[in-house]
């Protein structure tokens, strides 16, 4: 069930739009944020809120690939594998992450505290090879600047 504060948020988005179902990402980022991830009760209690059908609101839900459908941990590490980054190096970033967090692409720290998940190109191909940690764009880098990184969210 939708917290009051949660509707409350929600509800403040519908006069920017022409269609109550088209706040559908910005809620879904509203639950997410303030609940880590999106369930099936999450996701069925919005779309009854925003009057669309559950899997009208999952179609959505899966094609924003930034609204998370399953547990992750308090860090979400975006890692680019799109070409520019390929190219620039990620396959040693993404050795260097699996190994130090030992975990693989898609999953949790066992203490819960990143989750590793690959993401289509973020924007900054000059920069690359590239990541963001939360809301947090890392770019140029190598698999040095990882441990310092990684450290600042421990
Ligand atoms: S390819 Fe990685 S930022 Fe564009």
């Amino acid at each position: 069930m939708l917290t009051e504060e949660e509707r409350q948020e929600i509800e403040a988005e519908v006069p920017h739009y022409a269609q109550r179902r088209a706040i559908s990402i910005d809620a879904l980022k509203i639950i997410q944020r303030r609940r880590g991830w999106v369930s099936d009760e999450s996701l069925n209690d919005l779309a009854e809120f925003l009057e669309m059908t559950p899997d009208e609101l999952d179609g959505v839900a899966t094609f924003y690939n930034l609204i998370f459908r399953k547990p992750v941990g308090k860090h979400v590490i975006l890692l680019c594998d799109s070409v520019s980054c390929w190219i620039m190096g990620y396959e040693r970033l993404r050795e260097r992450l699996c190994s130090r967090l030992s975990v693989n692409l898609g999953e949790t720290t066992a203490d819960q505290r990143f989750t590793l998940l690959p993401i289509v190109c973020l924007g900054t191909c000059d920069h690359a090879p590239a990541l963001m940690i939360d809301d947090e764009l890392y770019r140029d880098l190598d698999p040095a600047k990882l441990d310092g990184i990684l450290a600042k969210y421990q």
